[in-house]
């Protein structure tokens, strides 16, 4: 993780960078720096914490130059402390760097370093080798240093680089972590990700592995690993900043979390046509290929995983092809069974999820057909893939996943219904009446939304209990697992998520009054069943939350509250349960007063292991 930006041009950069490392804060916030050029050689400034007490530390201080690059860090190597933090600088004072990513020879370098070259190391970080590096290898061509010290590096990182020496200019290389560049008027830019250029500019360029980016005032220059120029489209981006910003809602969270309405329309309406038949533009699946798959592999971490439960339920009940629903981190290291035969489905909101990444990586190597479920356009997930499913959420800004996770399960509902009528698995009148369902949802949604005070007053009432417990069966299992998450990411309670019906073989032992336990009884099917797992905890004198679907009163009798969702098919339920619970770990987190947006030790994008 960690966030970069650099800024080439005629203002005060100092100003830009601050500005866009705010934007990527989600990317990392335990420390920020800055580097700029001035007319006394290369500045740095940087301060633990978040970048506010850097706003705070150079606020008296009298800082300019032209060019400049900033980082705004999420630790790996060695703890968050004002001298871990980026930008490095060489022992001369020639180069300094921000990087995003890991060096895995790091250690072999550091010892190079100072065996041959006498360099005492200031920090505990990989990162300041590649400064070092530079500087050792810099014979009066920057570019050239780069290229030779990228030929010595392992690992996977995107970094910026300024030297003393050629004014104006910043050099960046990317391998397996994510760098753009933006065209400004008269200035450039380098950033990891679109939102901390938006206010400037909407005209980008997607840098690519083993790709070395010049940026001067006036030009980008984008080479590949052996020096030559590469030629490379501009993406317009039709992001607005208002996107990006918070809309006059008090966290990211809960504008992401109203805007789950649009954000499924989109999805949907970008993948139906006039006659509700779903097109799968740009890719390229065809019923041959389809019916020679005999195994679907969804793999993907944290919320994202979540969202790939639902998608085993649903694949396997309309498409009738076994599914297996994988964490990336444990994938990628089980020789697990992926062939030929396999569709592998990756999703990931950021697409640089390096678990997800790697283990992506590992079914190609094994002959699997890759289609990825993405929200961020060009990301490493999206262009690895065979074939690109995106979620149209907009920018996710806050750590904790909303309106991708309800996307992501679109999709999963529109690959299931093209894979079922493909497969002939499922009748016209069924489609039909799933797609109606799932185009329903937005409007429901609202109609859970202008609830949102009932589950405010709820959390009020009881946000400092310290063990809560989510129950489900069925699909309500997949969805009690995102609930708990969402709670304890944000709020920090001990939370827990088991199937209902596995209760009463162990987990029950743990029931006493103060316990919560927020029993998901939408399942019209198992809703008997749900209904005997809520008396059960209820005798345990455990303080039962219920979500039901409007109509089954019944459920009152053995719970102590009940949150009603509107009545809705089994099958599509997920995508309106969540959003209670999602709403209840907001306010609790609030009520408790913590960084909702940024919960402490999580970052939004996992790029290291
Ligand atoms: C939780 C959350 C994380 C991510 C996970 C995967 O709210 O956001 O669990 O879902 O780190 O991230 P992506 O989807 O970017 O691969």
């Amino acid at each position: 993780m960690c966030g970069i930006v650099g800024y080439v041009g005629s203002d005060n950069a100092r100003d830009y960078i601050i500005d866009g490392l705010k934007k990527l804060e989600y990317r990392g916030y335990d420390s920020a720096g800055i580097a700029l050029q001035t007319e006394d050689g290369i500045i740095v400034r940087k301060k633990k914490g978040k970048i506010a007490n850097l706003e705070q530390e150079i606020s008296g201080e009298k800082l300019y130059g032209n060019t400049g690059i900033g980082h705004t860090r999420w630790a790996t190597h060695g703890a968050p402390s004002d001298i871990n933090s980026h930008p490095h600088i060489s022992e001369d004072e020639s180069i300094a760097i921000v990087h995003n990513g890991i060096v895995e020879n790091y250690m072999d370098l550091k010892k190079w370093l100072n065996d041959e070259h006498g360099i005492v190391f200031k920090t505990e970080t990989d990162s300041e080798v590649i400064a070092q590096l530079i500087s050792v290898l810099n014979k009066g061509d920057l570019e050239e240093a780069v290229y030779q010290a990228v030929s010595m590096m392992r690992g996977a990182y995107a970094f910026g680089v300024i030297s003393k020496n050629e004014p104006n200019k910043i050099i960046a290389y990317r391998k397996d972590a994510p760098l753009i560049a933006g065209l400004g008027k008269g200035c450039n830019f380098i950033a990891s990700d679109i939102p901390a250029l938006l206010k400037y500019l909407n005209k980008i360029y997607l840098i690519e592995n083993d790709e070395l980016v010049i940026c001067t005032p006036d030009r980008v220059e984008i080479k590949n690993k052996e020096g030559q120029t590469v030629k490379r489209d501009i993406l317009q981006v039709n992001w607005s900043l208002e996107d990006a910003e918070k809309d006059g809602y008090e966290h990211f969270m809960l504008k992401e979390i109203h805007e789950q309405p649009k954000a499924i329309r989109e999805t949907l309406t970008r993948r139906l046509d006039e006659n509700d038949n779903i097109f799968l533009d740009g890719i390229s699946l065809t019923k041959e290929e389809l019916e020679n798959f005999n195994k679907v592999y969804i793999v993907a971490c944290g919320t994202a995983y979540h969202a790939g439960l639902v998608g085993k339920y649903v694949i396997e009940k309309m498409a009738r092809i076994p599914v297996e629903v994988d964490i990336a981190s444990e994938f990628r290291y089980r020789d697990p069974f992926v062939d030929d035969k396999t569709l592998f489905i990756a999703i990931s909101q950021s697409g640089e999820t390096l678990d997800t990444l790697a283990a992506l990586r590992e079914a190609k190597s094994k002959g699997a057909r890759i289609l990825s479920v993405v929200n961020v356009v060009g990301s490493s997930v999206a262009r690895e893939s065979d074939d690109v499913f995106y979620t149209w959420a907009g920018p996710e800004i806050a750590v904790a996943s909303t309106k991708a996770y309800t996307t992501q399960l679109i999709c999963m509902y529109l690959i299931a219904l093209y894979m079922g009528r493909l497969r002939e698995t499922i009748s016209d009148e069924y489609y039909n009446s799933i797609l109606s369902e799932l185009k329903a949802t937005p409007a429901k949604i609202e109609k859970i939304l202008d609830k949102a005070g009932e589950i405010e007053n709820l959390a009020k009432y009881l946000y400092n209990r310290t063990n809560v417990f989510f129950i489900g069966r069925g699909l309500d299992s997949a969805v009690a697992y995102e609930g708990s998450l969402k709670l304890k990411e944000i709020s920090y309670i001990n939370s827990f998520a088991i199937a209902a019906g596995e209760l009463k073989h162990g987990t029950i032992a743990l029931m006493e009054p103060e316990t919560i336990v927020i029993s998901l009884a939408t399942q019209d099917s198992l809703f008997e069943k749900m209904l005997s797992n809520i008396v059960e905890v209820k005798a345990r004198m455990a303080h039962v939350v219920s979500v039901a679907k409007e109509g089954n009163t019944k459920i009152e009798e053995s719970s102590t509250e009940v949150i009603y969702i509107p009545q809705c098919t089994d099958e599509v339920s997920p995508l309106l349960t969540v959003v209670p619970l999602q709403l209840f770990a907001y306010y609790v987190a609030r009520e408790k007063g913590e960084d909702i947006d940024k919960p402490r030790n999580l970052a939004k994008s996992v790029t290291v292991e």
